[in-house]
């Protein structure tokens, strides 16, 4: 295993549990065009843009429509995700984030942000986690989304660190995939059966220690 000399963080999932805001703002816009969407989806859905996890659901349903009807459709669903996160503040920064940032800064390792979300730097603002990040690549900065490795090679070059240096944690097989595609060591963030394409698996970041992190490698 190389020196790992960066980390890069994906949001939704990994930092705070808005994966499961996104995914209650899906099921709602599904039952409003009348699509049957349930739990079953919610992994493969995890990580993918706004417009590819519509397109994933209009083909549940074999529903097809024209890019201005789609453009309505995320801005419902995103009207949906915001009126959810309307209450965050940092308290719900996931269990162990803070201690392991301050781990990571003790140590000297840059820190980079990999989100496929176009609303991670508001999250960011509302749990107070600017200051954190060295450098903050999101679905405003890609073109193309998880599993491309696009979002985790941008986040390394504004780091200045080589893939190989730069661990990646994710909680989205989409994620692990993009990790291993752009030649990024990957830490899954979750269960083992959903996550198994990652180096290691861990719950998430409670109690979690240098060493203990670099056992896992
Ligand atoms: C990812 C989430 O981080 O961001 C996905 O895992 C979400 O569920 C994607 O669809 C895009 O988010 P947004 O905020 O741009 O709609
Ligand atoms: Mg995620």
């Amino acid at each position: 295993m190389k020196k790992i000399r960066a980390c890069i963080f994906d949001l939704d999932g990994v930092i705070i549990d808005t994966a499961s805001h996104h995914f209650i703002a899906w099921c709602q816009l599904a039952d409003e065009i009348g699509i049957p969407f349930a739990d079953e989806h919610n992994e493969a859905l995890k990580g993918l843009s706004r417009l590819d996890s519509l397109e994933y659901i209009l083909n549940i349903g074999g529903m097809v429509l024209d890019s201005e009807t789609k453009l309505r459709l995320m801005e419902t669903k995103n009207a949906h995700y915001l009126k959810l996160v309307g209450n965050i503040t940092p308290m719900d920064v996931l269990p162990g984030v803070m201690d392991f940032m301050e781990i990571l800064k003790s140590k000297g390792i840059k820190v980079a942000l990999g989100s496929s979300s176009k609303n991670a730097e508001m999250i960011l603002r509302r749990l107070n986690l600017m200051d954190q990040f060295d450098a903050l690549v999101d679905g405003n900065h890609i073109t193309l989304s998880k599993p491309d490795p696009e979002v985790f090679i941008l986040g390394a070059k504004a780091l200045g660190i080589e893939p190989e240096y730069c661990l990646v944690f994710e909680d989205a097989q989409s994620g692990i995939d993009a990790a291993k595609a752009g030649g990024f060591p990957v830490i899954g963030i979750g269960s083992l059966a959903a996550l198994s394409k990652a180096d290691a698996v861990i719950a998430g970041f409670d109690g979690l220690t240098w060493d203990g992190l670099k056992a896992l490698l």
